[in-house]
């Protein structure tokens, strides 16, 4: 069997990158589609969802994960409603809606004297049945780290049923609400990246992979815009792939991906890093 292409970055929408992909060929997509008409950089015309929803079914494996992020337009008193409208569409292609998470950001300068906050940032986390990697992130400082608690069961007929004494661990999984800070640095130290004007921020990309991947898999991003995904993808030792239609942002993502180095005691490294995170060598020794 012909061995597939992967890490590479495609100039072309996402339908049609996509059909080039085989059946169940996908491990993992971590994608945000255009908000509505929210940061339409002149192209919102040609984002049609059904059939880019229908292509992502297609490729993903059975036992794959789906991270949709994505934000509500608010015009005329009301939220949009389109994120609702595409996750039951997921649903009905039969993806499993398996978790919700809101990514919260710890500042909006955004006006909310008329109503509380702005319309949250949601990521849809859907599965092709049972994730086949499951790896959640346990930095939830427990506030009873260390005490000593009964585990409670209620039997059948209600009564309560103790069993062993555990000890509770220092960290917990993360709960469903992911805050982080806004600003251009808190999403990238890749300032030739900005212009790209809705990247996400590279932390949040990274966790979504860690938690729903393995090393060696295949990760896409059909909407790359300036390859936050396939970046982070790359980092974390997963393959990856992207499709962006606009010269713009294309030429950003090829960048991004140029600027990562490697470092011979296997760590990928941020453009940006004078000195390799893992080992601590710089890029000077590298090059000597
Ligand atoms: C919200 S941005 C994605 C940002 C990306 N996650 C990042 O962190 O850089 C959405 C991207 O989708 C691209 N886009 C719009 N219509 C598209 C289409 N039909 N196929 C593929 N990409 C499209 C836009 O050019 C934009 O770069």
């Amino acid at each position: 069997m012909k061995k597939m292409k992967v890490n590479y970055i495609r100039k072309c929408d996402a339908v049609s990158g996509m059909l080039s992909l085989p059946d169940a060929s996908i491990d993992m997509v971590v994608t945000s589609p255009p908000y509505d008409q929210m940061r339409t950089n002149g192209n919102a015309a040609v984002f049609d969802f059904p059939p880019i929803a229908r292509e992502i079914w297609r490729v993903i494996k059975p036992g794959g994960v789906v991270c949709w992020v994505v934000e509500e337009q608010i015009s005329n008193w009301s939220e949009s409603g389109t994120s609702s409208v595409q996750r039951l569409y997921f649903k009905e292609l039969g993806f499993a809606l398996y978790n919700t998470l809101i990514m919260q950001p710890n500042f909006q300068r955004t006006n909310t004297r008329v109503r509380y906050g702005r319309s949250p940032q949601y990521c849809f986390v859907l599965s092709k049945g049972k994730p086949k990697t499951i790896d959640l992130i346990r930095d939830r400082k427990n506030s009873t780290a260390g005490c000593r608690t009964p585990s409670t069961f209620r039997n059948e007929n209600g009564s309560l049923r103790f069993s062993t004494v555990g000890v509770v661990a220092e960290y917990g999984v993360r709960q469903t609400t992911w805050h982080y800070m806004t600003g251009g640095s808190h999403l990238t130290a890749d300032e030739f990246a900005m212009p790209h004007g809705s990247m996400m921020p590279e932390w949040m990309a990274r966790d979504l992979v860690r938690s729903w991947s393995s090393p060696g898999d295949l990760i896409l991003d059909p909407m790359c815009g300036a390859a936050t995904t396939t970046k982070m993808a790359a980092m974390e030792h997963r393959h990856w792939i992207g499709f962006e239609p606009f010269e713009k942002h294309y030429q950003i993502s090829l960048q991004r991906m140029k600027s990562l180095w490697d470092c011979p005691c296997g760590a990928i490294n941020h453009g940006t890093d004078f000195a390799c995170g893992k080992c601590g060598a710089t890029k000077l020794e590298q090059s000597a």
